[in-house]
């Protein structure tokens, strides 16, 4: 048991050449898989889920499945989480049996205190604040398609979400510019804006964000546990949409990303999310093969 265990409860958890090592290994990892390459033979990873996932689940499942391992899918329903138990008690007796443990969680701060008190090392599967493993995915896409991200400029068009603040993070990390149109009232927060500094770029429209964009981005306009804001917020973004004209602003071999599940009419239009230039399919599995690299990192220190 390593009693100063390496988390990943945000992208800022990892120094800026280690976020590069992970992206390269997970091109390695997926370009030459090898059966037998098994570094976490025997070893458990716990998976506590608040909210619903296909890709998260599947691709850390997999992954340790790969890896010769093996996950556990905790729902706060059947366990003791769920009727209130703590999380210092949870995290220090769960952390006693496996390896490693993924949360996903409502909010941001239960898997800090999840990290504070778990012996092994701690990955944040998204909170109401960020999502560090979608954007090791998305790198990784980018990187694969076009080369280091170094100098480029990123387009955010939509909601000032978890996503958004991960890509704040991203791109002061990776050195790239941020450009991004969100409406006025669901502008990302100023903590995640302020550390980003002159990689962050406000415009007031999504036309303008896209200009001269190499990667365009967004994410659905109401997230998980907005349900019930829906309607509001299909008016406050109607103006937010990535559609064919948003595109052409962009430069001409720019790429298209979203984060997945995408609501099509809505956030982005059928045809630039099905078009030539989106790149989800890749940056869905990317998932599995950025995360197996963050495991192998986080569990051979
Ligand atoms: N992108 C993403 O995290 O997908 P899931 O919600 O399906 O895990
Ligand atoms: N912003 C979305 C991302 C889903 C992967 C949400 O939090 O629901």
């Amino acid at each position: 048991m390593n009693m100063n265990p390496r988390h990943f409860t945000s992208l800022l958890d990892l120094s800026s050449e280690e976020f590069r090592h992970i992206i390269h290994r997970a091109i390695e990892l997926k370009n030459n898989r090898d059966p037998n390459y098994q570094p976490l033979k025997g070893r458990v990873l716990a998976m506590i889920f608040e909210k619903s996932s296909t890709r998260t689940r599947i691709s850390f499942e997999a992954g340790m499945v790969h890896f010769g391992g093996s996950a556990l899918f905790l729902s706060p329903r059947d366990t003791q989480l769920g009727r209130g138990e703590s999380m210092h008690d949870s995290a220090k007796v769960i952390s006693s049996m496996v390896d490693c443990i993924m949360l996903r969680t409502d909010k941001h701060e239960t898997v800090t205190t999840f990290a504070q008190y778990s012996s092994v090392p701690v990955i944040n599967g998204l909170t109401d604040k960020q999502h560090p493993c979608q954007l090791l995915a998305d790198m990784q896409t980018y990187f694969e398609f076009r080369g280091d991200i170094r100098g480029k400029t990123v387009a955010w068009i939509g909601d000032g979400n978890n996503m958004c603040h991960s890509y704040l993070q991203a791109a002061k990390m990776l050195d790239f510019t941020l450009h991004i149109a969100c409406p006025a009232q669901y502008q990302p927060l100023p903590e995640f804006v302020s550390d980003a500094g002159k990689h962050v770029k406000f415009f007031d429209s999504a036309l303008a964000a896209a200009k001269n964009a190499d990667l365009c981005v967004t994410d659905v306009w109401a997230s998980m546990g907005q349900e019930e804001e829906q309607k509001q917020r299909e008016l406050a973004f109607k103006h937010y949409q990535i559609n064919a004209e948003i595109m052409s602003s962009a430069n001409h071999d720019a790429l298209f990303m979203h984060c997945l599940p995408a609501h099509r009419g809505e956030e982005v239009t059928a045809e630039v999310i099905d078009g030539l230039q989106s790149v989800i399919y890749a940056e869905a599995e990317n998932r599995l093969h950025v995360q197996k690299a963050l495991l192998e990192f986080l569990l051979s220190i």
